[in-house]
Order: structure tokens, then sequence, then C-alpha cells
């Protein structure tokens, strides 16, 4: 087998395009997860999208047991580490457990990855750490800022973990991408995001509003201090976002800590959102305003000029394509993964 890389949670939203991507391009793909948050017929799917099926391998990252066996197993040369657990309002009720999985998880997974001499770490962050009272778009020059949430915590004391880790042993090359919203499906309507429960983010929200599987959307204010009086956001299509992470690998070549923001570097509100979904799908979407969601910041996007200029990596896709291929994998997936 030829070297592989080891895709941590690689069953979920964004794990499972960015193998999409991986295979594709001709990479060995090994996945660990303990499927908490996914779907095994996810791998059916990359497999009809692909004509290739990932090596999987049910477990967690929190055993090191399972880790060692892993990374004897297989010539892992990189890791990408999507696993964790990633609820806002969840974490705020569950924190030990965010905790154990986002940083405790890491750091296990770190030690085996330095017992098997593996020292290239993709890691999935988020613009959730530049804080609450960061000056947008936001660049990664600026310091990490106070979160207002264990989850976005646990991201920054990741970030903390493996700075701290590449000083001490200046051999790691180490990623960390910071996401804006991840939105969008693969265009084969064959893979896309499946949330347990009710949706707490928004497009999966308006998805299911539009199949009829939730009746209305509950727009969270209308009085923050932007255009439309509607929160702003940067919405990223999901396989822009897979393709970063490919895009990245290059800059594993050169040991140090690589930090990259992942987004358009355009804002859009809550209702530009609903008015241009209900455009280009022709669905109506009922909606009413509700009160603000705590912890909400009222605008932030990316200056994404760095993955620009050093990864030659830049958001392709349109906020329309994005509809478009969520809502094909909406409707042709009512029930996700779960036929
Ligand atoms: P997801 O929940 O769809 O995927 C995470 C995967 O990790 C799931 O398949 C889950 O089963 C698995 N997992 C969780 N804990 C695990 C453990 N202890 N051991 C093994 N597997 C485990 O989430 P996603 O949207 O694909 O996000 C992937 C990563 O990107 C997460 O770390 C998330 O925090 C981060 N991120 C996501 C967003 C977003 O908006 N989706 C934004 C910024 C950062
Ligand atoms: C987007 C906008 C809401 C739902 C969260 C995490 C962040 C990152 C991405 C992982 C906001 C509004 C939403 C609804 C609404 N995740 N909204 N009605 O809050 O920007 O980011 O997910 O790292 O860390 O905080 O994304 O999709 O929840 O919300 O009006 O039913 O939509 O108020 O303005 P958010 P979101």
């Amino acid at each position: 087998m030829n070297k592989a890389v080891l895709v941590t949670g690689g069953a979920g939203y964004i794990g499972s395009h960015t193998t999409v991507e991986l295979l594709e391009a001709g990479h060995q793909v090994v996945i660990l997860d303990n499927l908490c948050n996914a779907n095994r017929e996810v791998f059916n799917r990359i497999e009809q999208i692909t004509g290739n099926a990932p090596i999987f391998i049910q477990g967690d990252i929190r055993n090191s047991l399972t880790l060692d066996l892993v990374m004897q197993l297989y010539p892992i040369h990189t890791v990408i580490h999507f696993a964790g657990l990633k609820a806002v309002g969840e974490s705020g009720q569950q924190p030990l457990n965010y905790y154990e999985n986002n940083v405790h998880g890491t750091i296990v997974l770190c030690q085996a990855m330095q017992r098997a001499g593996i020292k290239r770490l993709i890691f999935s962050s988020s613009a959730t750490v530049y804080g609450e009272e960061a000056p947008v778009p936001y660049i990664e020059t600026l310091p990490r800022g106070k979160t207002s949430n264990p989850y976005g915590t646990s991201k920054s004391m990741v970030e903390q973990v493996l700075t701290d880790l590449y000083k001490a042993d200046p051999e790691w090359s180490i990623v960390l991408l910071r996401y804006f919203n991840p939105i969008g499906a693969h265009d084969s309507g064959l893979i896309g995001e499946d949330p347990r429960g009710i949706p707490n983010n928004l497009m999966p929200y308006i998805a299911q509003v539009a199949i009829g599987r939730l009746q209305q959307l509950s727009i969270f204010g209308s009085d923050y201090p932007t255009q439309d009086g509607t929160c702003e956001r940067d919405y990223l299509h999901v396989v822009d976002l897979a393709i970063g992470h490919l895009k990245s690998m290059q800059a594993l070549d050169s040991a140090g800590i690589h930090i990259y923001n992942l987004g358009t570097g355009q804002p859009v509100s809550v209702l530009s959102m609903v008015k241009t979904f209900e455009e280009v799908t022709q669905q109506p979407l009922p909606y009413r305003i509700t009160d603000r969601r705590a912890g909400d910041l009222a605008a932030f996007w990316a200056d994404a000029s760095k993955a620009e200029n050093e990864l030659g990596w830049k958001a392709e896709r349109t906020l329309k394509q994005m509809i478009e291929d969520t809502w094909r994998w909406q409707s042709n997936n009512p029930n996700g993964y779960e036929r």
C-alpha cells in the first residue's frame, strides 16, 4: 500500500467530502471514526462517487491502543483531524464531554503520532477562536480572543496545545485551518450534512423547512447593526473547504505552525440567505423573526488572502451553487442517510 492519510472523523460532514477529494486525487485514505455523529451509509456513497473505498476503522481517538494499531497497520504519513464534538449549545451543558473529546482526544492522538514518528497534522479549527471582540474581517495575525462557549474554547485550547507541541519539537508540521461557515454538499447529491435531531445551524435548518420536516425557520434577531438587521456570516461551499485541506498539505512540507482562514471573504445575512434560497430552489420558506440567540456575534467574515497567496486556494463556488447542492442533497435524501 502507498503512503496513506489518516482521516479522523472522516465519516462526518466535512471529513466525508474531504475523503472524496483525497481519493479522487489518488491518496490512500484510512478513516477512524466512532460514528457518534455519522452513519455508515456514507461509505457506500463515497464509493459510488469515487469508485474507491476508504479503509474504515470504527474506533475512538481517545483510545491509544486503537491509534497505535492503526498507525502500525497502515503507512500513515499525514493525519487530518476532524473528529470531535461541535454543537455550541450542547457544549455549554456538557463541558466535560467537549473538553474530553476535543482537547483530551487531540492530545491522545498526538501522543500516538509521536510514538509512531508521524509529525504531519492538519487540524479543524474554527473562526470562533478569534473571540467576541476581534475586528472584521478576521485575519490570521490577530491573536486568539475570548471565546463564549466550551466548544469554541476547546478549539482555542487545542491550537495552544499544538503550538506548544511544535515549540517543544520543531520537527512537527502542523496546519491549523480556521473554517468559517461551511454549507452545501457534493454536487452528486450523494453526500451532505445529516445532523441528528433538530439542526442547530442555519443551512440544515432551512433545508429541513423546505423539505417539510420542520415547519418554520426562526431568524434569531433583526436588530443587529448590519445592513438588514440580521447577522452576517461567511458561508463557504464544503467542497471548496475539502479542497482547502488538500492544498494545505503542501504547507506540511515545511516544519512549523501554519494558520489559514478558509472562507470566501464575503458576508451574507440570514435574510438574504433565506431570499436567495427561495429564488434558487423555488421553494417557499416560512420564517418568523424571534429574539437574538445568546452568544451570536453580529457579523464576521474572513480575510482569506493568506490561503490564496501561500496555498493557491480560493473558494470558487458561489452562494447559488451552495444552495443548489444543499437542495439536491436534501431532496434526494429527505431523511439524510436513513432511507
Ligand atoms: P461532524 O460531526 O459531521 O464530524 C465529526 C466526526 O467525528 C463524526 O463523524 C463523529 O462521529 C466523529 N467523532 C466525534 N468524536 C469522535 C471521537 N472521539 N473519536 C472518533 N470519532 C469521533 O462535524 P463536521 O461538521 O464534519 O466537523 C468536522 C470538524 O470541523 C470538527 O472538529 C468541527 O469542530 C470542525 N468545524 C466544523 C465547522 C462546521 O460548521 N461544521 C466549523 C468549524 C470547525
Ligand atoms: C448562522 C447564522 C444565527 C439557525 C456556528 C459555530 C461556529 C462554527 C459554525 C464550528 C447566525 C442564524 C441560525 C437558525 C438563525 N462551528 N440562525 N436561525 O453560529 O455562525 O457558527 O457554526 O466551529 O463555531 O458557532 O452558525 O449556522 O448556527 O448560524 O437565524 O435556526 O444564522 O443567528 O446568525 P454560527 P449557524
